[in-house]
């Protein structure tokens, strides 16, 4: 059921590879609300992935290829953006991640440093680089908003994330420095929402995902929340609902966050 929560709002969504992704199932929603979009992807996920079906899905929405890690292909993005709409942008959605030692199973103690920085680069600083351009272009109107997605390893560890779990610290990070900026500067909020394990190109590349997705649906009095209920929590905090939320890291778990342990783990548990 839609609410037109969107209802002439303008946005760019950044990460729908195929219609797994929450990317992909965020735009989904936001069409469905009222919202005019850009979908945008890094240059080879243009040739790999569906995007081009996800465009026809959302009112064909242009595809631009970037690589969230240019400064120069963030630029051409928000050019086109503002010929597009005629004007700037409400709401940006960032949903990115890639880390090439999980990729290739490097163990934490054998990190390729190289590729470290690679992780940090795509999954954390492409956050500050989108946010910088918008404020160098002035792209985003007044009361917008901007939501990249995290996860709880930031926060603790979890094994196999390995340097991602640095990445999702880096990301939360410069939500609040830059959300604070943002705020100042355009009264845009910027937040970070840290998402179940999700079934996924990106979430199936951690070693162990599936056990893990297990344990976390045990340990959710809630259950997981699955791709669909991020995509509903993003288009909320693309809405004018949330204009005072921002610099935060809002856990989207079911849960998870808050339980030390559950009866569904014991009752697993006690029959092992
Ligand atoms: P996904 O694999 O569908 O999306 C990741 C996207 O990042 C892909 O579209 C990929 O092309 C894009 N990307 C990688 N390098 C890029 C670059 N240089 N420039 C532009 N785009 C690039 O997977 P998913 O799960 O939808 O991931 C979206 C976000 O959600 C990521 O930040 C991920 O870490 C986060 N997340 C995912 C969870 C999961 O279990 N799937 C749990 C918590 C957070």
């Amino acid at each position: 059921m839609a609410y037109n929560l969107l209802k002439g709002k303008k946005g760019i969504i950044f990460g729908a590879l195929d219609e797994k992704s929450i990317a992909w199932k965020t735009a989904i929603k936001a069409y469905e609300e009222g919202a005019q979009l850009i979908l945008t992807n890094a240059p080879m996920a243009l040739r790999m992935g569906t995007i081009h079906e996800l465009s026809k899905k959302t009112g064909d929405a242009p595809v631009i290829g970037a690589d969230a890690t240019s400064v120069e292909d963030i630029q051409n993005l928000y050019d086109t953006a503002r010929n597009h709409f005629d004007g700037g942008v409400d709401f940006i959605l960032h949903s990115i991640g890639m880390s090439p030692n999980v990729r290739k199973g490097k163990p934490y103690g054998d990190l390729n440093y190289e590729w470290f920085q690679k992780t940090l680069d795509v999954s954390g600083l492409s956050f500050h680089k989108i946010m910088q351009v918008a404020e160098k272009l002035d792209i985003m109107n007044e009361w917008g908003s901007i939501v990249s997605l995290s996860y709880i390893a930031a926060q603790r560890t979890f094994p196999d994330y390995s340097d991602m779990a640095q990445a999702k610290a880096l990301l939360e990070s410069i939500a609040r420095s830059y959300g604070y900026r943002m705020a100042k500067i355009k009264k845009v909020r910027v937040n970070t929402i840290s998402q179940s394990p999700t079934v996924t190109t990106a979430g199936t590349g951690v070693g162990g995902f599936d056990v893990f997705m297990e344990y976390a649906e045990k340990m959710s009095p809630l259950g997981n929340a699955t791709a669909n209920d991020c995509a509903n929590y993003c288009i909320v905090m693309f809405s004018d609902l949330t204009r005072k939320v921002t610099m935060q890291n809002l856990m989207h778990d079911g849960g998870f966050s808050s339980s030390g342990m559950t009866e569904d783990m014991v009752e697993y548990l006690r029959k092992k």
